[in-house]
């Protein structure tokens, strides 16, 4: 299988799922790595790995519809089966996401449906939460909004800032996301009627 990944920033999950690669390169590809931002952290890694980057600087683009357009038909160019958005931080088109129904997976940090949208481990703190985590999910139209795959929980201790709890879910993250695109390329999973599917056996 072909998979593309997607990012804007740091890449630290992107460079989980490399390194998960490297060690079942007889699964999946690498077929290309997409920033919309020139200066990410995530294109070294990527190029550091031997994978093919792209840039598509969303700044140069007029609508989010060209800017969609011009990111889909990298990907298509390149046969992905799957595209993993790991910290890709632009609103996609429903035009785009209906495209990639069933084959593109998000990770969102915050037990989803709780806390959608930017600055979520703030939020869970303010809200004197005492359970955080992650959500993978299928990507559909509705923003952080698809089935969810797989959540990993964290718990805040009274001691926990934003940066501390943002790097207990990374360490989660990390662990998390590779495990579902090996779910998925293995075809243990799919999106069927709207919800996650998964084989039971591969657990
Ligand atoms: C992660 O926390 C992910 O959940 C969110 O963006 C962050 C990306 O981090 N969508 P990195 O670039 O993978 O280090």
């Amino acid at each position: 299988k072909r998979i593309a990944i997607l990012i804007s920033g740091s890449g630290s999950n992107l460079q989980a799922i490399i390194d998960h690669q490297k060690s079942h390169s007889d699964l999946y590809e690498i077929a290309l790595v997409i920033s919309n931002r020139p200066n990410a952290y995530g294109l070294v890694r990527a190029q550091n790995a031997g994978i093919t980057t792209k840039v598509i600087d969303h700044t140069e683009y007029e609508s989010r519809e060209s800017f969609d357009l011009q990111l889909q038909s990298e990907i298509d160019a390149v046969n992905a089966d799957l595209v993993v958005l790991a910290g890709f931080m632009r609103i996609l088109t429903p035009t785009f996401t209906k495209h990639y129904l069933g084959k593109m997976l998000n990770i969102h940090p915050s037990l989803l449906p709780k806390y959608t949208g930017l600055h979520t481990h703030k939020r869970a703190i303010e809200a004197g939460d005492l359970k955080h985590g992650l959500s993978v999910h299928f990507v559909t139209p509705e923003l952080d909004g698809g089935p969810v795959i797989l959540q990993a929980e964290v718990d805040i201790e009274p001691k926990d800032n934003e940066a501390s709890l943002a790097e207990k879910v990374h360490i989660q993250e990390h662990i998390a996301y590779p495990l579902v695109v090996e779910w998925f390329v293995k075809g243990n999973l799919s999106l069927k009627d709207n919800q996650a599917w998964l084989n039971q056996s591969c657990l």
